[in-house]
């Protein structure tokens, strides 16, 4: 990951440090008996939403709504005992702005296993669904396998990586589970997560940030709804994109659509620094570290080279081209 830990604000991490430990104190005392009660500790779902408010705040660079937004929704959602429907959520941003890494981070804090849990699921158009004329057997292996593994345990996570490159059609198999009518065999389907990873919109979020800088606008200003528009419309509109005509954005079945803005220099310093922080090196080494890669990146737009151009995706392999 290019986001890792490393050094950030003095106060959160104090903040988080007492966080965790208290979490840690109740999990020893307390544990058992809050799952054997409490709703959701099905399975190996341990919500910890502190520990990713955390984590979040302390390692996660330049995404102020992401950070509001997504352990906000979390948070309702888990507290639900019985929800109206499953949690769908829908990242959107240009590559190297943290996508990836906030949703390992989610799947990490939510179950005991992280990515290793048998009850996480990640599902990547390379991997799980390569050749187009094959379309009609992976519909049929996806609707089995979210049957199968939704019968097996109701808080199961769903996670769908590169939607932009699915092949439009499979994810219409997707339609039923995501709305409010799906319980089968007694098990509650409302209770899982979905969740989709795409650049599209990316473009479109950019232009934003673009204009919000030019008008001096602060980025943190940005907020959702100045976004959602032009996201949505990105979808909607793309017919290379898994959502087309799948009935998910035209049914309002996405509860969330989460902007990743793109990321200024001194985002990609903060990722590069928390990199190079745990390689141990000599304060002088490590700023010249720091510099060669900030040096080595490339930004756009031309004239003002405002963003990283590959966000802070390609950091950790570059800092090694240095030491
Ligand atoms: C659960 O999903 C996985 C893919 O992640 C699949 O291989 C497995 O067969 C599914 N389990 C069931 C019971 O359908």
């Amino acid at each position: 990951s290019g986001m890792a830990a490393g050094s950030g604000p003095v106060l959160p991490r104090l903040l988080c440090f007492l966080v965790l430990v208290s979490a840690t104190a109740a999990a020893w005392g307390l544990g058992s008996l809050g799952c054997s009660f409490g709703a959701f500790c099905e399975c190996d779902f341990r919500p910890d939403l502190r520990g990713l408010e955390c984590d979040l705040a302390q390692h996660l660079a330049g995404q102020h709504l992401v950070r509001q937004l997504v352990v906000k929704r979390l948070k309702a959602f888990v507290e639900d005992p019985a929800p109206a429907k499953p949690l769908v959520m829908s990242f959107h941003g240009w590559t190297g702005t943290g996508k990836s890494y906030v949703s390992s981070m989610l799947v990490q804090y939510l179950f005991r296993h992280g990515m290793a849990s048998p009850h996480v699921h990640h599902f990547s158009p390379v991997i799980h669904f390569p050749h187009a004329d094959q379309i009609g057997r992976y519909q049929g292996d996806l609707k089995q396998w979210i049957l199968g593994n939704l019968t097996a345990c109701g808080r199961s996570l769903f996670l769908f990586d590169e939607v932009d490159k699915m092949h439009p059609g499979l994810l219409g198999v997707l339609r039923p589970f995501l709305g409010p009518s799906w319980v089968v065999y007694g098990t509650n389907y409302r209770k899982a997560i979905f969740i989709f990873l795409s650049n599209a919109g990316g473009e479109q979020i950019n232009q934003l940030a673009l204009d919000a800088w030019r008008a001096r606008r602060d980025r943190e200003e940005l907020q959702l709804q100045d976004l959602e528009p032009a996201i949505s419309k990105a979808i909607v509109d793309n017919p290379n994109h898994g959502f087309w005509q799948s009935g998910i954005v035209e049914d309002q079945l996405l509860d969330l659509l989460v902007p990743f803005l793109p990321l200024q220099r001194h985002h990609v310093r903060h990722c590069v620094a928390n990199e190079v922080a745990q390689l141990g090196l000599a304060q002088q080494q490590e700023e010249e570290v720091v510099q060669a890669v900030l040096d080595g990146t490339a930004f756009f737009p031309e004239e003002e080279r405002l963003f990283s151009s590959n966000g802070c995706k390609t950091v950790a392999s570059r800092i090694t081209l240095f030491l």
